[in-house]
């Protein structure tokens, strides 16, 4: 790439394949910072109640069709938030309103919003059986809520002990193990068939567990799957940047409330939707590897869910520019990621 190309980098119009948009104002307030950026996303279903059948997929998606600015284009892609009470009739309709993409699966507990998730995945296994038959893939939230655990070794022993027989088992399923964050993960998702693929996020890129702790406790580094060591970072982003097509971007942009962080018992999310393919373009430049980002960005995705990849265009600088020290969701405001600090590329108009 010539002196001039690292400068200005023109991609296929990305998406971002994992996505929390909340609702109400929240909604409107973060849905712009997507919509610039990216085409389509896989929007998670993890409000409160979940979005656990077709029908409230389909009112939600018509929530953030309304929150959408007047001349911005994008293409909410919904899913269902999967319990053990969920019927394998929901999945033959689901798949049949071709507006369902997936079914998450988060473990009881595990996260945000995750009161109504699996405890044993066994439970669901027709429910898997009728994705298998339908083709709708499933999403992962791979990590254990099992208090015996230590919380760094949660998405490990999340693979030994579900992933592995859930792949054996259903080998035509399409699975998507979210926001990957070791080492373990990416060896793991590199030696399995085709029909399983990973999703990486910015900040698991570009941060390891010390920014964490950096000369105090950072509440706005604070995410589920937790930052991992150095180590788990760099086989992140050779994974992110090696071309190979199982894994691709998925922001995991979570908006929470600057008061809901700065507790005494703080939520994990960080909010990346402001600088998303920015961030993204920092992590791979510093690898050598911006060549590589728009496979990762924008063909990875749409090939392993079966979408045709986008048409339009975007364009990123290499100008640095200011990140606010906060940006206000609704009445109240978040913090996101490098608040008051900057980002090396900017989206060209
Ligand atoms: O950091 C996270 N935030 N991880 C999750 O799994 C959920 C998400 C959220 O909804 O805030
Ligand atoms: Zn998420």
């Amino acid at each position: 790439m010539s002196a001039a190309a690292r400068d200005r980098l023109t991609l296929v119009r990305p998406d971002d394949w994992h996505l929390h948009l909340r609702d109400g104002d929240v909604l409107a307030s973060v849905l712009p910072d997507t919509a610039r950026r990216f085409a389509r996303a896989i929007v998670m279903p993890n409000l409160d109640p979940p979005v656990t059948t077709t029908a409230a997929a389909c009112a939600y998606r018509e929530r953030i069709l309304a929150a959408l600015p007047a001349g911005m284009a994008f293409e909410p892609l919904m899913t269902l938030y999967l319990t053990e009470a969920t019927p394998p009739a929901e999945i033959a309709e689901a798949k049949a309103s071709g507006i369902v993409h997936a079914v998450k699966y988060y473990p009881a507990a595990v996260t945000t919003n995750a009161t109504h998730g699996v405890i044993d995945p066994a439970r669901c296994y027709s429910v898997f059986a009728a994705m298998e038959r339908h083709d709708l893939p499933l999403l992962m939230h791979g990590e254990v809520s099992d208090p015996a655990v230590d919380v760094f070794d949660r998405e490990s022993t999340f693979i030994e002990r579900h992933l592995t027989p859930l792949v054996r088992e259903f080998p035509g399923l399409r699975m998507v193990l979210e926001h990957i964050t070791t080492r373990t993960a990416v060896e793991f998702i590199s030696q399995t068939p085709s029909n399983v693929a990973a999703t990486i996020t910015a900040h698991h890129l570009l941060l390891n567990r010390s920014a964490m702790f950096a000369g105090g406790l950072r509440p706005h580094h604070y995410c589920l799957p937790l930052l991992k060591r150095e180590a788990d970072r760099t086989a992140l982003i050779t994974a992110a940047t090696n071309g190979n097509q199982k894994f691709f971007l998925g922001t995991d942009s979570a908006p929470h409330p600057r008061r809901a962080k700065e507790s005494a018992c703080g939520c994990a999310g960080i909010y990346t939707a402001h600088a998303a393919l920015e961030l993204y373009a920092e992590a791979f430049e510093r690898a050598g590897a911006l060549d590589r980002l728009e496979a990762f960005a924008s063909f990875h995705g749409p090939a392993f869910y079966g979408l045709p990849r986008n048409h339009d265009h975007v364009t990123l600088v290499k100008v640095s520019w200011p990140v606010p020290a906060e940006i206000g969701i609704g009445t109240e405001t978040l913090v996101p990621l490098r608040a008051g600090g900057a980002v090396a590329w900017k989206l060209s108009p």
